[in-house]
């Protein structure tokens, strides 16, 4: 069943209420959205007698009546970008994020923007409403008024929808909503550096180091992958070599996790893969900076204490005061993710073992953000696709060939961060690939050509356009080197 986890777990959701609604009410607010967002999506399954939503539609019956017993009626509105629950604002978690979003488009795709509900209501009402609501076609001006006609066909009088006001500048309303989510992202990620900083100066300094922080910011940032990767998957463009290690756990993370996403694995199994990959490098910590932020190469000394970073790391996470918040296949991960798959790398092993799952993936993830990362001693690092050009061909063997497809599956052809030249003879990035395999080769690119007065483009086009005449509208030619064009990709996704 098409159901986000996140759906099926109101009870987490207990967001701060905001100054003038109290907690109760934004308890409930935020419940009634998580049980329209389920319900909307279970009808979408089933038809509207199946026994399989007697639940569903109970739980947001209760709910509902719940509010009205307290309000005496119930005002959902969209205003912008948010839901107010009788003209208050409702305030989401991360948690509850994907049902806001969820329903914000769902209503604002059939031009919905508001449902009260008036005196108790009673089951049947609601099914037909939720029946009625799910199949107004999408985009027709006057769904509200067609929704209130069929409702009193019915004698149903305690539900009324109002039309979606279109605020001013804000045609294409449903879209805006991404803008979001990628605040969310952004957030999720500063805070996971500082996060990551803090570990990792505190373990310097032999003081304690909160791993619970990194739990909650790694639990926040599945929450995202699974609903839109390519978010975060932007994200790793930001590059800072200055606190390259902060910036690269991180990274290492992410593509991390979304490798986990194609596995299947479960939301646990997905935090302690999250976590194991923010603190793969956390043995470094133990080596001199000197070493670290060498320019030249390493002498054979250095490059010794170089090598024990794995080994360190576990020591590291052993002594963490937290322990319970890891578990053994974490230790092996970091204990595994330099050693290739013929078990060559390091750390050197006296008993023959296979290379850990979490230690395979982190091992692909960690390979190509360092590659694509300017680094003290490479500044013009290689680009996303002669990163991936590499990995499969001279070093085809340090990694776990299914994995390394699954990896390539999901940054596309042409990488994320891509910088690329089009038939058109315009130029764009690549900011978000196509889910679908026929078409990994047509992602959607922002253009980053100029129009007439000098001003950026900034127009996002999906390649997987049509001209009408049987051909695509734009087709890409060729990677470029940002380089060489002096285009700072980083920007596009900030
Ligand atoms: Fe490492
Ligand atoms: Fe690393």
């Amino acid at each position: 069943m098409d159901i986000s986890p996140s759906a099926t777990q109101p009870k987490t959701v207990s967001p701060k209420p905001p100054d003038g609604m109290d907690a109760e009410l934004s308890k409930l607010g935020n419940n009634l959205v998580t049980k329209f967002h389920v319900l909307m999506r279970i009808s979408q399954i089933y038809d509207s007698k199946n026994v399989a939503l007697n639940q569903f539609v109970q739980e947001f019956l209760d709910t509902i009546n719940a509010l009205i017993k307290r309000e005496g009626v119930l005002s959902l509105k969209i205003r912008k970008d948010d839901f107010f629950l009788n003209d208050q604002r409702l305030r989401y978690s991360v948690e509850g994020f994907t049902s806001f979003k969820y329903l914000l488009t769902q209503w604002k795709k059939r031009l919905i923007g508001e449902v009260i509900f008036r005196t108790s209501m009673e089951e049947g009402s609601l099914r037909y409403f939720i029946y009625t609501l799910i199949n107004l076609e999408e985009g027709r001006e006057e769904n509200a008024d067609l929704l209130r006609r069929q409702l009193e066909s019915r004698n149903i009088t305690s539900i009324e929808a109002n039309p979606l006001e279109v605020v001013e500048g804000e045609e294409e309303a449903f879209t805006v909503q991404k803008e979001d989510e990628r605040e969310v992202a952004k957030k999720i990620f500063f805070e996971t550096i500082g996060t990551i900083k803090e570990v990792i100066t505190n373990i310097k300094g032999k003081q304690h180091a909160d791993v619970r922080k990194l739990k909650r910011l790694a639990q926040k940032a599945i929450h995202l992958v699974i609903e839109d990767e390519s978010i975060l998957l932007g994200m790793t463009m930001i590059k800072n070599y200055d606190e390259y290690t902060f910036n690269h756990s991180v990274n290492v993370s992410i593509y991390s996790l979304a490798i986990g996403k194609r596995l299947g694995f479960s939301k646990k199994t997905l935090t302690e893969l999250g976590i194991t990959a923010l603190l793969h490098d956390i043995g470094k910590s133990k080596i001199p900076r000197e070493v670290l932020n060498k320019p030249a190469a390493l002498n054979d000394e250095e490059w010794e204490m170089m090598k024990r970073h794995p080994l360190m790391g576990v020591e590291v996470v052993l002594n963490l005061k937290q322990l319970g918040e890891i578990n053994p296949r974490m230790v092996v991960g970091i204990f595994d993710h330099h050693l290739m798959p013929d078990l060559s790398g390091y750390p050197k092993l006296f008993r023959k073992k296979e290379v850990s799952l979490f230690g395979r993936i982190i091992q692909i993830s960690d390979a190509y953000d360092a590659m694509t990362t300017p680094r003290i001693y490479k500044k013009i690092p290689y680009t996303p696709g002669q990163a991936l050009a590499l990995m499969l061909r001279e070093k085809a063997a340090h990694f776990d060939p299914l994995l390394l497809k699954i990896f390539i599956g999901l940054v596309g052809v042409y990488p994320i961060g891509s910088l690329v030249l089009l038939n058109t003879h315009e130029i764009g990035i690549v900011y978000k690939t196509n889910l679908e395999s026929m078409w990994l080769d047509r992602p959607i690119v922002l253009l980053v050509d100029r129009d007439e007065e000098g001003h950026p483009k900034k127009e996002l086009v999906d390649l997987t356009e049509t001209d009408g005449e049987g051909g695509y509208k734009r087709t890409i030619v060729k990677t470029l080197d940002p380089y060489k064009y002096h285009i700072d990709i980083a920007k596009y996704f900030l």
